[in-house]
C-alpha cells in the first residue's frame, strides 16, 4: 500500500519489522510514504517492488533498475489501475498527493489531536521514492500505454522473478503465464477500482482451474482474518496478502496493535485450520468443502 505514514508516523518501517520477524514479503509500493532502499533493509530483505507503470514509461523502467540495484528480487507489476479510480471519500476530504494542506485539512487536522500532533513532529508523509533527483511521479497520469509489449520489455530486462497483481479474468492470467510471468496475484485493488469488478474470492477459482495446479497464484482483497486466508486457500491461493486491516491495526494501536493484529491472525488460521481437520495451509484441497460467501 502507498503512503502508509498516513496512517501514523512510521507505519512503512513497522511493517517492515514484521515482515523481517515474521519471514513474510513486505509490498514496497511504488508510492511508498518510505524509501525503497530504507524498507528492504529494515525487512531484512523480506520485501517485493510494486512497480506502476504511468506516462510513457521511462520513469517506471527506472525505477525497475533502481530496485535491482537495491537488492530486491521480486517486481510486483499492478495493472489493475488504468487510471486512479474515482474514489468518493477521498474527493470528499479533498485528499491529493502528494499531499496538499488546505481549510479541509485544518479541520480534520483539529478533530484528530494526536494524528496531527505526531505527523507534525514527524514531517510529513511524502512520496519517497520520488524525492531523489530524476524521479517524478504523477499519481493522475494516465496508465493505460501499457500494453503486451510492455510486459515483455520488462520481463526481458528483469532477471527475478516477476508476479502481477491486479487480475480477475482466467484468459488474463494464462496470457501471463505464457509471457513468462512468474505468478498472478488474483485481486480488485480491495474494490477501489471499478466497483462493479466480479468479486476476486470468486473470480479465483476460475483463475485456478484455467492456469492448472502447479502455477503460483496469490490472492488479496477483503481478506479481514485467519478464517479468509484459509478460505482464499481453498479456492486455489498459494499465498495470500493483507492491506487494509494492518493499517487499520497500526492506526488504533501502533506497532503493538499491528503485532497483536498479526497473533490473532495466525490463531483464527490455525483454529481453522483445526475445525476442518487440517494441519496446514498447504492441505488446501480439504478446505475446499469451506463456503466462500
Ligand atoms: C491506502 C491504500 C493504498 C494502496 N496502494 C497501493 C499501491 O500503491 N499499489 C498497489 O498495487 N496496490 C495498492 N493498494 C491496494 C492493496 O495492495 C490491496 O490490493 C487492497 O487494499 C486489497 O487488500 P485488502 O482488502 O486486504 O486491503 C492500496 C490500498 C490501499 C487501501
Amino acid at each position: 500500500m502507498g503512503m502508509c505514514n498516513l496512517s501514523a508516523p512510521g507505519a512503512d518501517l513497522m511493517l517492515a519489522r514484521l515482515a523481517a520477524r515474521e519471514q513474510v514479503p513486505l509490498g514496497v509500493s511504488t508510492v511508498a510514504s518510505t524509501a525503497m532502499e530504507s524498507l528492504i533493509e529494515e525487512a531484512e530483505g523480506h520485501a517485493w517492488f510494486q512497480l506502476y507503470f504511468s506516462g510513457d514509461g521511462v520513469g517506471t523502467f527506472k525505477l525497475v533498475e533502481r530496485a535491482k540495484a537495491a537488492g530486491y528480487k521480486t517486481i510486483v507489476l499492478t495493472v489493475d489501475v488504468a487510471e486512479v479510480g474515482r474514489r468518493p471519500r477521498e474527493l470528499r476530504h479533498g485528499f491529493t498527493m502528494p499531499f496538499r494542506i488546505g481549510p479541509k485539512q485544518f479541520l480534520d487536522f483539529a478533530a484528530h489531536p494526536v494524528w496531527s500532533l505526531s505527523t507534525l513532529f514527524k514531517g510529513r508523509p511524502e512520496m519517497a521514492n520520488f524525492q531523489r533527483d530524476g524521479y517524478e511521479f504523477d499519481r493522475t497520469e494516465s496508465r493505460t500505454r501499457a500494453d503486451w509489449d510492455t510486459l515483455r520489455r520488462l520481463r526481458d530486462m528483469w532477471p527475478g522473478n516477476l508476479v502481477v497483481k491486479g487480475v480477475l479474468d482466467p484468459d488474463d492470467a494464462v496470457a501471463l503465464r505464457d509471457a513468462g510471468v512468474d505468478a498472478v496475484q488474483v485481486s480488485s485493488h480491495g474494490a477501489r477500482q471499478l466497483e462493479s469488478a466480479p468479486a476476486p474470492i470468486h473470480a479465483l477459482s476460475a483463475v485456478r482451474a484455467a492456469v492448472g495446479p502447479d502455477y503460483p497464484l496469490f490472492f488479496d482483497s477483503g481478506l479481514l482474518g485467519g478464517e479468509d486466508v484459509v478460505k482464499a486457500y481453498a479456492q486455489g491461493a498459494n499465498f495470500a496478502f493483507l492491506g487494509r486491516n494492518l493499517q487499520f491495526a497500526i492506526t488504533a494501536g501502533g506497532e503493538e496493535g499491528l503485532s497483536q493484529l498479526w497473533s490473532v491472525l495466525r490463531d483464527e488460521t490455525s483454529i481453522t485450520l483445526a475445525q476442518i481437520g487440517a494441519t496446514s495451509l498447504a492441505q488446501g484441497p480439504l478446505a475446499a468443502s469451506l463456503s466462500s460467501d
